[in-house]
């Protein structure tokens, strides 16, 4: 496929791992995510790991990859430092775009925290869904976890989620980093069934846990308040002790009212300086 000129895109194969390697080596100081997860990419027959070529250099990369029904997740955009604002990244998004509509998908979304890369998905017409700060508990010894309810708790729990204070901030979505799916009790039950929801006592609040990416127990949403939700966030500290997990990680949109149920059960900022956004463009 032809996006500009003189730029190839192509599937990624095997052997471009060490130059898409040395592209990612300047990417946040060298803690890029893409060689760890660089196998099982490239032979996820479920996704579209792309590259970009000129002359047969790869000087780009992109994932498009469907993750629910009518939903596909943008990620892995990285155009090589010496090939940068020439209009590639633009390039390769554009026909990521237009890839996915031609297939019938109804949104893209995706999560970014890089200012280059928040201008670039604005100026293409995402709007954006949720803006989060990253909270940090450590693990403690000695108490239970909280309880996982049964798929067919969702319904009631839904209601207390639906109801509880700040739910709005999270724009409709449950703000999972690796896929961010529709916030409803259909929602709910599937996380269930996943084993990724803890519940608070008489199911006044309640967490919901994401794939992490380290040693750690991962949150992407809070609902309920008070002391039923300090359970559950002391909880979560106990899991990560048992589950030999170094801490909790919770994403929060700024100003929703668990922050200070968050401060009261030991967790603080993880990174105060930048946020994480979700981003959403109607196909
Ligand atoms: C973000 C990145 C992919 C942009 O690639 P690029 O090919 O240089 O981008 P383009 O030349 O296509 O620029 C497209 C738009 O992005 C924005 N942009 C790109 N670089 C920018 C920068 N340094 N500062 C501010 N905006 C920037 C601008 O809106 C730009 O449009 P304009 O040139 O009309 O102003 C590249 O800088 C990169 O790989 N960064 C490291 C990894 C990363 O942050 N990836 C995104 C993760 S979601």
């Amino acid at each position: 496929m032809e996006t500009t000129d003189e730029l190839t895109v192509r599937p990624v194969r095997p052997a471009d791992e060490a130059r898409i390697l040395e592209i990612t080596k300047d990417v946040w100081e060298g803690r890029d995510y893409i060689p760890r997860v660089f196998d099982r990419w490239v032979s996820d027959a479920g996704a579209e790991f792309q590259a970009a070529e000129i002359d047969g250099e790869v000087v780009a990369v992109q994932r498009i990859r469907p993750y629910a029904p009518g939903l596909v997740w943008y990620e892995g955009l990285r155009v090589a430092s010496t090939h940068r604002r020439r209009g590639i990244a633009r390039a390769m998004l554009d026909a990521a775009v237009e890839e996915a509509r031609q297939q019938g998908f109804r949104e893209m979304r995706l999560a970014t925290r890089d200012r280059p890369a928040v201008e670039l998905f604005e100026s293409a017409g995402f709007r954006r869904l949720v803006e989060m700060r990253w909270w940090r508990g450590l693990r403690v010894e000695g108490g239970e976890p909280s309880r996982i309810p049964d798929p067919s708790e969702a319904p009631r729990l839904w209601s207390m989620a639906s109801a509880s204070k700040g739910i709005e901030l999270y724009g409709g979505i449950c703000p999972d980093m690796n896929g961010a799916r529709d916030l409803d009790a259909h929602e709910l039950e599937r996380l269930a069934r996943e084993g990724l929801v803890r519940v608070g006592p008489g199911g006044r609040a309640l967490a919901l846990l994401r794939e992490p990416w380290g040693q750690n127990v991962a949150v992407s949403l809070l609902a309920g308040s008070g002391g039923a939700l300090r359970e559950v966030l002391l909880a979560l500290r106990f899991e990560a002790d048992a589950d030999g997990l170094k801490h909790v990680t919770v994403n929060l949109p700024p100003g929703h009212p668990a922050e200070d149920d968050l401060r009261a059960s030991g967790y603080d900022f993880a990174d105060a300086e930048r946020s994480a956004y979700i981003y959403a463009l109607t196909l």
